[in-house]
């Protein structure tokens, strides 16, 4: 049989078809295209399969069993686990060839940086639990009736997921240390600008303080004001008293949307505007602006969010995007344009935007005529 008689095995025996070949056979074209179809379709589900390994990665514990230097050998790890010998081999095959772990010639299995990434209580296990946690996996798997319904299916009514959050005794604070993960990059690049004719840095919804301690550290002469939801507040409150900063920030309980902003020269919103509708933010900028403008000169407003990229472009505020349809009422990424538009209808304008870390982008905004 040749690749004429249409013998799938074998054409894909004999490798790819010159593009020419291709074109001349409409049949091996239309054929050749149903496999890379079928290749594309296997490579977008087969995010699932490995998201799920990572799960159960994360569930064995493998990360710290292997520690920072240790290196064993599949049956030692299973033993450790109270595993199946067999299938501990096979699944740390699959973990080596996604890069979470090493091998050497005996056979024995280390940390890549990414396996190391997972050890427990770190931002990335953190991110693994909640996006594998019930209410997490919930949302995406109501997307479509999300989408018929207009909000996301699993909320109900309710205005945000933040009180299923708190709910679950353990996904707050995972939360928590996830965000905390996300923020660090876009922390060390903003603690890196100046602040010399800056007296006060306000963060809302600030989440535990990552944000705000970073600049405050960097920049001694600095006051910080945090405001959050109550049970963030308090973990936020506990970990800036922990680095020494008690003294210099205050940590505000309040719904950040309420219509009114702490007094700042520097105000901070950090992936907070996507998490809601256009006429919601507008309450909150409206609230920035007026803080903003009774102020010292110069004032401003950073805001931090991924954007919305170009249509037909895949990149990590794609999918940002279905998680806030799916779990956000009116919540959305959006593009530089949307925000500029977002800004100016609070009295705002963009002033300066920049690249930060981790895909995020600043938007710097001044009050009107400031
Ligand atoms: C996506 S997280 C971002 C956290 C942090 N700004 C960062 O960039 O890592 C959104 C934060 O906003 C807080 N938040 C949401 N709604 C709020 C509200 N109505 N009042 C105060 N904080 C709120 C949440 O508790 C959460 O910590």
């Amino acid at each position: 049989m040749t690749a004429n008689d249409h013998d799938v095995p074998a054409l894909l025996m004999q490798g790819p078809v010159p593009a020419g070949e291709i074109a001349a056979s409409p049949f091996d074209a239309a054929l050749w295209q149903a496999i890379r179809t079928q290749e594309a379709i296997q490579k977008m589900t087969g995010g699932d399969i490995r998201l799920k390994a990572l799960k159960a990665f994360v569930a064995l514990n493998i990360a710290a069993i292997l520690g920072d230097d240790d290196h064993l050998t599949s049956g030692e790890i299973a033993d450790i686990c109270k595993a199946d010998a067999a299938l501990m081999a096979r699944f740390l095959y699959a973990m080596h060839a996604y890069g979470v772990v090493t091998t050497d010639e005996d056979g024995r299995y280390g940390l890549t940086p990414l396996g190391q990434a997972l050890q427990p209580g770190s931002a990335m296990w953190a991110a693994l639990g909640v996006i594998t946690s019930p209410l997490w996996q919930q949302a995406g798997d109501s997307l479509a009736d999300t989408i018929r319904a207009g909000h996301p299916a699993i909320l109900g009514g309710a205005a945000t997921p933040y009180p299923l959050v708190t709910r679950e005794p353990d996904l707050g604070p995972m939360f928590d240390v996830f965000m905390s993960g996300r923020t660090a990059g876009p922390a060390a690049a903003l603690a890196a600008r100046d602040y010399s004719d800056v007296r006060t840095v306000a963060d809302l919804g600030g989440g535990d303080g990552t944000l705000l301690a970073t600049i405050l550290t960097a920049h001694p002469h600095l006051n910080g004001i945090l405001v959050e939801r109550a049970d963030v507040a308090a973990r936020a409150d506990l970990r800036l008293t922990e680095q020494g900063l008690a003294g210099r920030v205050q940590v505000i309980t309040r719904d950040i949307f309420d219509d009114v902003c702490p007094s700042a020269d520097r105000i901070i919103v950090s992936s907070v505007l996507h998490n809601r509708d256009d006429s919601t933010n507008v309450t909150l900028l409206r609230a920035i602006r007026y803080a903003l403008e009774h102020a010292r000169p110069r004032a401003q407003l950073w805001c931090v969010e991924m954007l919305l990229p170009e249509a037909g472009i895949h990149t990590s505020g794609t999918d940002l995007d279905l998680r806030m349809m799916a779990m956000f009422p009116g919540g959305q990424e959006r593009t530089l344009r949307q925000y500029q538009a977002l800004l100016a209808s609070a009295g705002l304008n963009l002033i300066e935007g920049g690249l930060l870390p981790g895909n995020h982008t600043l938007m710097i905004a001044a009050p009107d005529g400031a």
